[in-house]
């Protein structure tokens, strides 16, 4: 590898956000060196690719100090150089801290916190002799807006849905027509732009027929990702959902609130839903400082 090619060293590559990053530093021509306890298939890939000669991967449990640093004098012997650090890889350990146990929390210190120190310290000097160079660390909105954004996101509906098999269905099934419609859309538009004495007429009728008809399926499964947007999009952030619940145009919400009483102006003010009321009396749990209530709606047309 030419000794001026730009090297960056991604910890967490092996997948999500680190894998798009390595991708991303690869296509700019850097050459690219990563870190993860497991190999995947996504590492596999790029070993074996057309960039692997840019490409570097090692087996390391970012919470060994000294494993971090050997990785970063190997990448100093074999690239050269280190432009770029992004400190990416992350655990999340979601729980109440009064039941966590203390390994736990250490694990998340280590990989999060001492290792993303360990390599911005070992790769500054690499930096520091270059003149030059860059340090990233990935955060979280955690970091400045607290376990709020936490619950609402971890919880909201969204991933509500997702962890409900029924609904995930639902949303797929929505996603799935709303590309056909929009396929056929396009088909529409190229024939209409055809001039009307060479267009087939018929054709066309039959094209939009044929959305009529996907459109009406697409109602029928009760647009869920309408609804899930409505509900993120309503909902405080001391409030989130357990469950939702959709069949047709009748939508159940369930979830905890700070104060589940202020839910129904809301929704009863957005677009979205029609006569929003309580499904059975809300229940507060006062050891927590919540109540848990369950609202059914109808979904706007
Ligand atoms: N996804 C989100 O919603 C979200 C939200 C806020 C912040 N973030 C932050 O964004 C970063 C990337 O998130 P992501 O969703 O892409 O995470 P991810 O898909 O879980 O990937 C995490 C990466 O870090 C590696 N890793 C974890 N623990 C490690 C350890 N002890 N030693 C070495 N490598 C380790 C993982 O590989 P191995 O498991 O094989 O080691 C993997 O390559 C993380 O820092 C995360 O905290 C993510």
């Amino acid at each position: 590898m030419p000794a001026r090619r730009k090297i960056a060293l991604i910890s967490g590559g092996s997948r999500g956000l680190g894998a798009e990053l390595v991708t991303g530093f690869l296509d700019r021509r850097y050459g690219v060196a990563t870190l993860s306890r497991s190999k995947t298939a996504f590492i596999a890939d790029m070993q074996r690719g057309s960039r692997r000669r840019r490409f570097l991967w090692s087996c390391v449990d970012g919470r060994d100090p000294e494993a971090l640093q050997a990785f970063v004098r190997e990448v100093g012997e074999r690239l050269g150089r280190i432009d770029v650090l992004v400190n990416n890889a992350g655990v999340a350990a979601d729980g109440i801290l009064a039941t966590m146990r203390t390994r736990e929390i250490i694990e998340v210190i280590e990989a999060n916190l001492t290792a993303a120190l360990v390599l911005a310290r070992a790769c500054s000097r690499f930096m520091l002799r270059q003149g030059s160079g860059c340090i990233v660390n990935i955060s979280s909105v955690h970091a400045i807006r607290g376990h709020s954004v936490q619950q609402a996101l971890a919880a909201s509906s969204a991933r509500a849905a997702a962890k409900d098999p029924a609904l995930a269905e639902l949303v797929r099934k929505e996603q799935d027509l709303t590309k056909q419609v929009n396929a056929a859309l396009g088909t529409l538009n190229n024939v209409l732009a055809i001039p009307s004495a060479e267009r087939d007429e018929k054709g066309v009728q039959q094209i939009q027929a044929s959305i009529a008809t996907l459109r009406g399926e697409r109602d029928k499964a009760g647009r869920p990702l309408v609804v899930l947007a409505a509900a993120t999009r309503v909902l405080p952030d001391d409030t989130y959902l357990t469950e939702m619940e959709l069949q047709k145009r009748k939508v159940t919400l369930s979830g905890r609130s700070a104060a589940a009483a202020r839910l129904i102006g809301p929704l009863a003010a957005d677009g979205a839903f029609r006569n929003p009321g309580f499904a059975a009396p809300v229940t507060r749990l006062e050891a927590l400082h919540t109540e848990l209530f369950t609202i059914n709606a109808e979904v706007a047309p």
